[in-house]
């Protein structure tokens, strides 16, 4: 019989691929398994772009510990190892081994040293051809460039991922190619700065772009819908723009991390964007892919951040009218400059915006939720609810529900709402 794994993933959507990267490199050996009391082997993927995920992981090594088979192994890899490299081992002893974000490649080498500490950031996976696993059969998650040039004073990422590096196109290709064989039919591609697409390739020179890639992933026979995360405002240029509206299978749905609606504040965390050129290009979006869904990822607090600072933030909040808002509390990280800014703003402050904001965009999510009723998606069905349910993705983005079973799933069909909350729309299928 094989060894069982268990594998707890912590973070975004690119922790979640390298993840399904180690049960691939593992799976000669290991099966995977949901009981962490039979694991031989227990990895925890880390996130360590604010404070709270890297205190979490000290608490749960700490729990397997305690209730882990005798003689199973325990490893840290992802973001924190990266960041904190052997202080994790003096720390928490039992832990055999530490892999970082950039060395998921050397799961199968460190597994065999105990006490291996595998963190080189300079490591270049992006031509390594991993192994085949995905835990999603209807959207396969795709990475188009590993590590993060830009320098974001708030950041961490650039410490733990490394310096940006694009995967050759015909690479990428390969992948959804096969996914596509494999049954999916949604690719989601997956990259710190995914539209800085071609900076640099470690193989040869090339001259692609984001837009190049998007209609190349679109040409591939069986893809219906292309998404990607995490654009960055800077790089979405008119052609890019353009493609993004007018590609059929590319969703319309995308994330505009705005982070400040203060350019002052942009400038102080090196943005590299004015709060007039976000607002151009969110205009921009709605108006050339009608029905598009604009995400977001907001930052209040950071250092210097004034009364006036945080209104423009509100303001810009309430010109675009976000589908939906990911808020953040500024959290001082290692290695990051802005740690070291003066005008730390107080936490109570902080928590004091961060309600006011949220409380704005659940105003503006219920008025939104209203205008829902009665209207008409292709939702693209991906997983069982509980109650008789399954649930999907519009193309842009919206989680409907509607009562059915598995034969809905891989599915795409037209959903008519007849029930519209915040975050969760419930229809009928109608064709
Ligand atoms: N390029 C990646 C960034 C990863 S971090 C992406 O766009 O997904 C994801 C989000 O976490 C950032 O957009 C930012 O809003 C937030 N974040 C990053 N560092 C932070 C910090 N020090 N404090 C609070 N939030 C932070
Ligand atoms: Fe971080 Fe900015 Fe890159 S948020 S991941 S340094 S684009």
């Amino acid at each position: 019989m094989k060894k069982q794994l268990y594998i707890q993933t912590l973070g975004c959507a690119m922790n979640v691929r390298d993840s399904e990267h180690l049960v691939a490199e593992l799976k000669e050996e290991y099966d995977l398994t949901f009981n962490l009391e039979e694991a031989d082997l227990i990895l925890i993927n880390t996130c360590s772009v604010r404070e709270k995920p890297v205190h979490k992981l000290f608490s749960e090594v700490g729990y397997f510990n305690k209730v882990k088979k005798e003689g199973a192994k325990i490893g840290v890899c992802g973001c924190t190892a990266s960041h904190l490299g052997e202080e994790i081992i003096k720390k928490a002893p039992y832990v055999s081994f530490v892999l970082g974000a950039r060395n998921v490649s050397k799961i199968k080498e460190v597994i065999k040293k105990e006490g291996a500490v595998e963190v080189d950031i300079t490591n270049d996976e992006s031509t390594y051809a991993f192994n085949d696993f995905r835990s999603n059969p209807y959207k396969a998650l795709i990475n188009i460039s590993i590590g993060c040039d830009k320098k974001c004073t708030f950041c961490i990422v650039p410490n733990t991922r490394g310096e940006e590096i694009s995967i050759p196109p015909e690479l990428i290709l390969r992948e959804v190619k096969k996914a596509v064989e494999d049954g999916a039919k949604e690719i989601f591609l997956l990259g710190q700065n995914v539209n800085n697409y071609g900076r640099r390739f470690s193989d040869k020179e090339r001259r692609i772009d984001f837009s190049d890639l998007l209609r190349m992933v679109s040409e591939v026979e069986g893809v219906e819908r292309i998404r990607f995360t995490s654009p960055h405002p800077l790089h979405m240029d008119d052609k890019f723009l353009k493609e993004f509206a007018t590609n059929p299978k590319v969703c319309k749905s995308i994330h505009m991390p705005l982070q400040s609606g203060s350019s002052r504040i942009l400038k102080l965390m090196k943005r590299g964007y004015t709060k007039e050129w976000f607002l151009d290009r969110a205009f921009k979006i709605r108006e050339m892919a009608k029905g598009v869904s604009i995400s977001t990822d907001i930052i209040v607090g950071f250092p210097g951040e004034s009364e006036k600072d945080f209104l423009e933030t509100l303001e810009v909040v309430e010109k675009v009218k976000f589908e939906q808002i990911f808020s953040f509390k500024y959290s001082p990280r290692p290695l990051t400059p802005a740690k070291d800014y003066p005008n730390q703003v107080p936490d109570e402050v902080a928590s004091k915006r961060l309600t006011t904001l949220q409380e704005l965009h659940h105003k503006q999510l219920d008025e939104l939720a209203k205008k829902e009723q009665g209207k008409v998606y292709e939702v693209y069905f991906e997983e069982l609810k509980p109650n008789g349910y399954v649930a999907g993705r519009s193309d842009n983005n919206k989680i409907v529900k509607v009562k059915g079973s598995e034969e809905l799933l891989g599915e795409i069909k037209k959903v008519k709402i007849t029930q519209a909350k915040r975050l969760l729309l419930e229809g009928e299928v109608i064709g």
